[in-house]
């Protein structure tokens, strides 16, 4: 999966020593820059960002690099310090750590239960269960930690990725709408698993960048049928879970699928999932495209209220989820971009930020942290930035 596109497109700052450029695919200004090949030195690439580039194509197959793996998987980087983050402490800080590993757990836990459904092992989804009950625990304590993780994307990973960020996101939906903790961690565990048929799905219609032709599309659809029957064989799976999986490509009018349910055969959770995977899946970046922005996000759900998903949990995600939800790149007024970090219900415009960048200078800045709803703040948001524009990559500072 990792090397099926061979010419992926990347932002700048994901290109390293070692990778073979071919093309400049994005700068600003109007100087076109000719410049590809190996890139041998890190000052290639400050030269790149300097002119304004800000993404680049790079042939993987001539590229040298020791794990082209690593390269395209960003983790946080664990070099940024923040020293003025209000309230940073040992504490603090083991909090931050203790929530990444809850997400590495989650994920290498995902990881091991795909490899035995691909393998025939029987399966055991009890360390799942306990990890999905940890993820509500922890959504309860720090959502907004939590739903910052879901901002972080691996483009070869995107089947686990997608079902972390749709178990994060439930989550936190669900504990918006005030359900029972019980139904947030069958539902959380329901996200972790639902497109787990895809598995049974060819990869090459699983990643095809294109559109899929009609055959295609009617195999990418079976996933849902696989999903199903795959959890209905599995012991712990609960009818919640089971609805998650069979069920979140259903849509009101009865357009969706497998079984093109309508209207008041959808249930809650059937109208919650199809509304958070369709915002996670139009986020999210893939080797081949670009994800959209959160607000963009949230008109394409609007756009598909009444007909595809229930009005009334369309609007009440969208609160859910603030005016700028977490990990939203924004401009404030002063010529920098910074970060969402934390929601403010009581001021949603001022949310609690990180400054990282400096737009008119075109320069990283040394990470600060800014509540703008603080007695003395001027700054203030103007509006939210694709962080590809800049050739930032979010998942070093979330
Ligand atoms: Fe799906």
């Amino acid at each position: 999966m990792k090397s099926s596109t061979p010419h992926p497109v990347i932002p700048v700052n994901q290109l390293q020593s070692g990778m073979y450029v071919v093309a400049i695919t994005r700068q600003s200004g109007a100087m076109e820059i000719a410049q590809t090949g190996l890139v041998t030195n890190p000052k290639q690439i400050e030269a790149l960002i300097r002119r304004g580039v800000s993404a680049v194509q790079v042939d993987l197959s001539r590229s040298k690099l020791v794990s082209i793996d690593q390269t395209l998987s960003p983790e946080p980087s664990p070099a940024i310090t923040d020293p003025q983050r209000p309230g940073a402490s040992a504490n603090g800080e083991g909090r931050e750590l203790k929530i990444r590993r809850l997400y590495q757990e989650a994920r290498a836990l995902q990881g091991k239960f795909i490899r035995q459904l691909k393998a025939g092992e029987p399966i055991d989804i009890t360390p799942l269960a306990a990890v999905a009950e940890e993820m509500v625990d922890t959504m309860f304590s720090h959502g907004d930690a939590m739903l910052c993780l879901a901002r972080i994307r691996a483009k070869d990973a995107y089947l686990m990725e997608h079902s972390m960020n749709v178990a994060i996101l439930l989550a936190n939906f669900g504990r918006y709408l005030g359900l029972e903790h019980g139904v947030l961690k069958e539902l959380t565990l329901g996200g972790l698993l639902h497109d787990v048929g895809k598995i049974m799905t060819p990869d090459e219609v699983l990643n095809k960048p294109g559109k899929l032709t009609d055959e295609e599309f009617g195999v990418m659809r079976l996933h849902v049928v696989h999903s199903h029957d795959i959890l209905l064989a599995t012991a712990g799976i609960t009818p919640i879970m089971l609805e998650v999986a069979a069920n979140h490509h259903e849509r009101l009018d009865g357009s969706g699928y497998p079984r093109r349910l309508k209207g008041a055969q959808l249930s809650l959770y059937t109208r919650m999932s199809g509304i958070v995977d369709v915002y996670d899946a139009v986020t999210a970046d893939r080797v081949y495209k670009q994800g959209m922005q959160p607000t963009q996000a949230f008109r394409i759900l609007l756009k598909g209220a009444d007909h595809h998903f229930d009005r009334e949990l369309v609007t009440r995600f969208i609160k859910c989820m603030g005016v700028y939800p977490v990990g939203t790149l924004v401009q404030l007024s002063n010529q920098r971009l910074a970060i969402v970090m934390q929601r403010n219900p009581q001021e949603p415009l001022k949310p609690v930020v990180k400054v990282i960048y400096h737009t008119g200078q075109r320069h990283y800045l040394e990470v600060q942290w800014l509540d703008l709803a603080k007695n003395g703040v001027q700054e203030r948001i103007e509006s939210t930035v694709d962080p590809k524009e800049f050739g930032i990559n979010l998942a070093n500072f979330v």
